[in-house]
């Protein structure tokens, strides 16, 4: 394979400056550049990415830190990033943490050596120490972890609020929750938002929350046990889509009807909660401009442009099917 020194005799100029026509930097008369092209195309040379990363400091490349690439909810933020970043030159190189600390700061040490410019982290784990220490540009998305972070998130306990007043509205009371784990910030919320528009009902009962750990399968037995012990029980507000649809799984295993006997709502606005039957009624979360502001604002930190704002919380929206 042609080497860089190669191109630079086989066009008679020098190293440097194949690579300031490589890199683009410095000055070249267009007759040098001429040459170098015609020789780079005559040995079919092609840089070595790790040695330009080197030179320039810079790879036009952007880490993507996630907790959990199995929750469908990820995969779709993912999307938007990388449709973002690819249309702005930049590759992605997507990381799943699961949730854990010791990982995600492998991936950051991984991502790190292979000189990404930026890194887009999802994380509960991740300490703002951690993150302060890092040389590159970082953006927070969908889990705040401090305000001196660039980050971009939804208005978790409005979206709650709204999901669980909307219950009411339906003629529902004695409303359960199925809530996220308790260590992430946006299931604390969404709980919190929950908790302000029952608290005052003489039918609500501590008990009436469970935790599902956004997942199905343990929504869907947080659920069993919650008509065990609340057989009262007439509207769910699940925490996320996938643990409402692992909710509408307990209702069906416990002989009830969605939403007959009881109404089921949930939160993200994933693509599934339009396959499920019924299909479920959800607050949406703007998942593709979510995506897309967060690989934005990090191309231009990463670019040294000025960046107005760093911290954005987005509205989300009712969307009502027929799980209510
Ligand atoms: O479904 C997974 C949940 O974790 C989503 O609600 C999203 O907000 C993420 O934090």
């Amino acid at each position: 394979m042609a080497s860089i020194r190669d191109v630079a005799k086989h066009a008679g100029v020098s190293v440097a400056t194949v690579s300031r026509v490589l890199n683009d930097k410095g000055y070249v008369s267009v007759e040098t550049r001429k040459k170098v092209e015609a020789a780079i195309a005559d040995l079919n040379y092609r840089p070595n990415e790790v040695a330009r990363s080197l030179f320039n400091k810079q790879s036009n490349t952007l880490g993507l830190i996630l907790p959990d690439i199995m929750n469908p909810f990820f995969p779709e933020l993912a999307r938007a990033i990388e449709d973002t970043a690819s249309k702005l030159g930049y590759t992605v190189i997507l990381c799943n943490s699961d949730e854990d600390e010791e990982k995600a700061q492998r991936y950051i040490d991984v991502l790190l050596q292979k000189y990404v410019d930026g890194i887009i982290i999802s994380s509960n784990t991740i300490q703002e120490k951690t993150i302060r220490e890092l040389t590159i540009p970082v953006v927070c998305i969908d889990r705040e972890i401090s305000k001196d972070i660039p980050t971009i998130v939804v208005d978790n306990k409005e979206g709650a609020r709204m999901a669980t007043r909307f219950l009411k509205e339906k003629g529902r009371r004695k409303i359960a929750h199925i809530r996220g784990p308790l260590e992430i910030i946006n299931a604390e919320e969404r709980c919190e938002g929950y908790r302000e528009v029952v608290s005052g009902e003489e039918w609500f009962q501590e008990s009436y929350i469970v935790n599902g750990h956004y997942r199905m399968d343990t929504a869907t037995e947080a659920t069993l046990e919650l008509f065990r012990r609340h057989p009262e029980i007439e509207g769910i507000f699940a925490a996320n889509d996938t643990m409402a649809i692992g909710a509408m799984k307990a209702a069906y295993e416990h002989g009830l009807k969605v939403p007959e006997d009881i109404s089921i709502i949930g939160f993200d606005g994933i693509a599934l909660a339009k396959a499920s039957i019924p299909e479920l009624t959800t607050i949406e979360q703007p998942l593709y401009e979510l995506g897309q502001k967060a690989a934005k604002m990090l191309i231009k930190l990463i670019k040294g442009q000025d960046v107005k704002k760093t911290f954005y919380q987005f509205d989300v929206q009712l969307i009502e099917r027929d799980s209510t």
